[in-house]
């Protein structure tokens, strides 16, 4: 990247100038979001990229997030700035593995979070994300023999809140799994108003001491409603940028890692995207989101699903 340019208006003006859409997960860092077109959570970003009539999407997020805007726009060229942006969760669903698990269990409906590889997703019948998943498994019939995977934190939740009892694969978020409940007990002793805000990626015992639990857009939306005026915020820290734009009045505290020497809040994934790479994908429109077709077509179907019965 030139040195002597204006990043952020350079980025803006190839934006326009290319007919691209800049789409941010609340994740990002924070100069992202605040240049991106659009910022949401996993299903809004899946919703935008349907239905959006840009050319280019460029997705700031991580590899499966650009996958499953390229499966839902296969026509688009889709972008995401550094292709290096994986996911602990997606990794720990190895497809040949979750293929056995699945045929293992036959006369199972296949659900799948969203954070997975498109074969993942080609092997799914319905797709859910945090924000959609309690409603998702609410419509399916009572005695529907379920496998969910591959978040064993939201697949617990799930059945908890649910009444269900879908055999779960035994999947984690390294980030989500990293809060330490002791710690944040000390912290409430500190800040007895604050509420603990979880996302279901977190272990049992913090969403058992959680006072919400909820999807990146619903733990936003719960701060700006809520009265309390500090809250403790267990999931990765991009989350606090948007909290604090909305409520610049309340506090917001990252939750404390077990490990207090790492940067644990933070998605090192998430964090590998920059300005200087989101200006140097859309100047080179590279790099881009390639799915094989045959496996797009089968991926397609359970991402419909969801967003059929999320409409
Ligand atoms: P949501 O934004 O859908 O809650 O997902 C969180 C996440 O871990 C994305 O990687
Ligand atoms: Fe994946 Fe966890 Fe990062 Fe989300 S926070 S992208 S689940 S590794």
């Amino acid at each position: 990247v030139p040195t002597n340019i204006d990043i952020k208006k350079e980025i803006i003006r190839l934006k326009e100038e290319k007919d691209a859409i800049i789409m941010a997960h609340f994740y990002q860092k924070n100069e992202i979001q605040d240049i991106a077109d659009f910022v949401g959570d996993s299903l809004a970003l899946a919703q935008e990229a349907a239905k959006t009539d840009a050319k280019i999407i460029v997705l700031a997020g991580v590899h499966f997030m650009g996958e499953t805007a390229k499966i839902l726009s296969p026509d688009k060229l889709v972008l995401v700035p550094d292709l290096n942006a994986g996911c602990s969760l997606a990794d720990s669903c190895p497809p040949d593995a979750f293929k056995s698990f699945v045929d293992k269990h036959p006369g199972h409906t296949v659900l799948t979070y969203v954070n997975t590889t498109a074969k993942i997703k080609a092997l799914s019948d319905i797709v859910v994300t945090s924000t959609n998943a309690k409603n998702i498994v609410d419509s399916l019939p009572k005695d529907e023999k379920i496998i969910f995977g591959p978040d064993r934190n939201l697949g617990n939740y799930l059945n908890s809140i649910s009444g269900r009892d879908m055999v779960l694969w035994d999947g984690a978020c390294h980030v989500h799994e990293k809060f330490s409940v002791e710690k944040i007990v000390e912290l409430k002793k500190e800040h007895p108003n604050a509420l603990v805000l979880a996302h279901p990626e977190c272990k049992k015992p913090l969403l058992l001491l959680a006072d919400y639990v909820g999807s990146t857009a619903a733990l936003l939306k719960y701060s700006i409603n809520s009265e309390a005026n500090e809250f403790i915020v267990a999931t990765e820290s991009g989350i606090i940028h948007q909290m604090q734009k909305e409520s610049p009045d309340k506090a917001f505290i990252p939750a404390p890692p077990n490990d207090s020497t790492c940067a644990c809040n933070d998605c090192e994934y998430m964090k590998l995207n920059s300005l200087e790479k989101l200006y140097n994908a859309l100047k080179y429109e590279w790099p881009a989101i390639d799915v094989d077709e045959e496996i797009r077509i089968e991926a397609v179907k359970p991402i419909n699903r969801m967003l059929d019965i999320s409409k």
